[in-house]
């Protein structure tokens, strides 16, 4: 049967730099979701969009078209607006564990799906799957009974999900096409909208360890995200932070798990609780539970302060098969064998660091994978002992490395030592907040 449309046409209509109709596209994610097109075609498609870009219309078009591609959750029957959160992706970045239980402890229910791993960020799903017992797949009528129980649930994204940009970043990843704003803001958003988000925070990272590594780039990333949820009628906001050093000290399952136990129970501050202050704030607005971020911002810090985020984690810990305990003794969680501390080679201050060398170096612990089938060892990593700008003494540690077997460690301590940089003259820590992007506009903060 002749459709009336051809991916050949297509493919040169965006190849000569054409604005693509929204049947087009429709029918480009069609193709890919019933899988139809062949893959060549598909590829060229991706070629043509990277080259020539997509506007605010087709990229929304793109977005919703994904986003119908496969199963929705509908969180409809949870009443008011389910506001969800999107970082695109840091080392040591464990604000998702932090804010989910205590954005729901603040009264606005959080029904959160995350993923795994990827490159060398950390994933929610592996960190949630260190408590002993935890369970990360529920059922949509479980899932959505436990929010409505308990105020929160985090689970894994199913592979129901948006199957269109499964199948599209598959042929992104090996083609060559990754990097094209377009086709990461609606592969992002897209997930975001089937999952049933009905308000999205978005934490766009920049710097050496995230995805956009310059702040030009990170806010257009920002700002056509923005777009697409002011054109789809999705209520978005997104913050600009740096990821020029992983965000907690901590890095790897546990040991995240762990950093973000302590920053609920008011242990551990720092540009880990205050990012979380920030996106928390944010998601509350969006809710409708506070008027504005300043009053968000102090019911938040109650929250912290009178054990009710904690209380939340230990809620949810246990809905979801795991051991509750660990939220008040982090020692039940796995624990590595070794601890290696990774000394300085000089005297002088942190001028800088490679972010993702450090991801990887916990990676090479085995905190990662590095081939799909890996099996990830939830108990080692490395935990940060400096940050930018502070003094280090010759021999010092600038880490410690946490290993359940030697194999790696050599290799893993020259390369958190290569990662590090030590100069004379001491610099100023990296701005953590760089820009607020809203439909109305950025908001630099100098
Ligand atoms: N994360 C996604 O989900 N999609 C992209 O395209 C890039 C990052
Ligand atoms: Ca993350």
């Amino acid at each position: 049967m002749r459709s009336g449309m051809d991916m050949v046409s297509i493919i040169r209509k965006k190849k000569a730099g054409g604005a693509l109709a929204r049947e087009e596209i429709e029918y480009v994610v069609r193709g890919a979701t019933e899988k139809t097109l062949p893959d060549y075609q598909l590829s060229a498609w991706l070629m043509a969009v990277c080259w020539r870009g997509m506007d605010a219309r087709e990229t929304t078009d793109l977005t919703l078209a994904m986003a119908h591609s496969g199963e929705t959750v509908d969180l409809s029957e949870l009443g008011g607006v389910c506001v969800d959160k999107h970082s695109t992706g840091g080392v040591g970045d464990t604000t998702t564990l932090i804010l989910t239980p205590l954005v729901a402890a603040c009264g606005a229910p959080v029904a959160k799906m995350s993923g795994h791993a990827l490159g060398h960020t950390g994933g929610t799903l592996d960190k949630l799957e260190s408590i002993p017992g935890m369970g990360i797949e529920l059922g949509q009528q479980a899932f959505i009974a436990q929010v409505r129980r308990i105020g929160c649930a985090l689970v894994g994204q199913t592979d129901a999900l948006a199957p269109a940009d499964k199948t599209l970043y598959a042929l992104r990843d090996v083609t060559g096409t990754v990097e094209s704003l377009p086709l990461i803001a609606s592969s992002i958003v897209s997930k975001k909208l089937a999952s049933g988000a009905g308000a999205i925070v978005l934490d766009v990272k920049t710097g050496n360890g995230a995805m956009m590594q310059t702040e030009a780039e990170s806010i257009e990333l920002a700002r056509r995200m923005v777009d697409i949820g002011r054109i789809a009628g999705k209520p978005m906001v997104a913050v600009i932070t740096g990821m020029d050093e992983p965000l907690g000290s901590h890095v790897g399952n546990a040991l995240e798990v762990k950093e973000a136990i302590d920053v609920l129970a008011g242990r551990v501050e720092g540009p880990l609780l205050e990012v979380s202050l920030i996106l928390g704030a944010l998601m509350l607005v969006a809710a409708g539970k506070a008027p504005d971020t300043a009053t968000a911002r102090a019911k938040l810090t109650e929250a912290l302060r009178c054990g009710a985020g904690l209380q939340k984690l230990r809620q949810m810990i246990q809905a979801q098969g795991g051991d509750p305990r660990v939220a008040d003794d982090p020692s039940l969680l796995p624990q590595a064998v070794h601890r290696v501390p990774v000394p300085t080679l000089r005297a002088g201050y942190v001028a800088r660091m490679d972010t993702v060398a450090i991801g990887y170096a916990a990676q090479s612990l085995g905190a990662g994978r590095v081939t799909k089938d890996d099996v990830i060892d939830p108990a080692v990593g490395l935990v940060m002992q400096v940050r930018i700008g502070d003094r280090v003494e010759a021999g010092q540690p600038l880490a410690v490395l946490y290993a359940n077997d030697t194999e790696h460690v050599a290799e893993a301590l020259e390369a958190v030592q290569r990662a590090i940089v030590i100069e004379d003259t001491q610099v100023e820590p990296p701005r953590l907040i760089r820009a607020l992007v809203t439909a109305e506009g950025i908001i630099k903060q100098e």
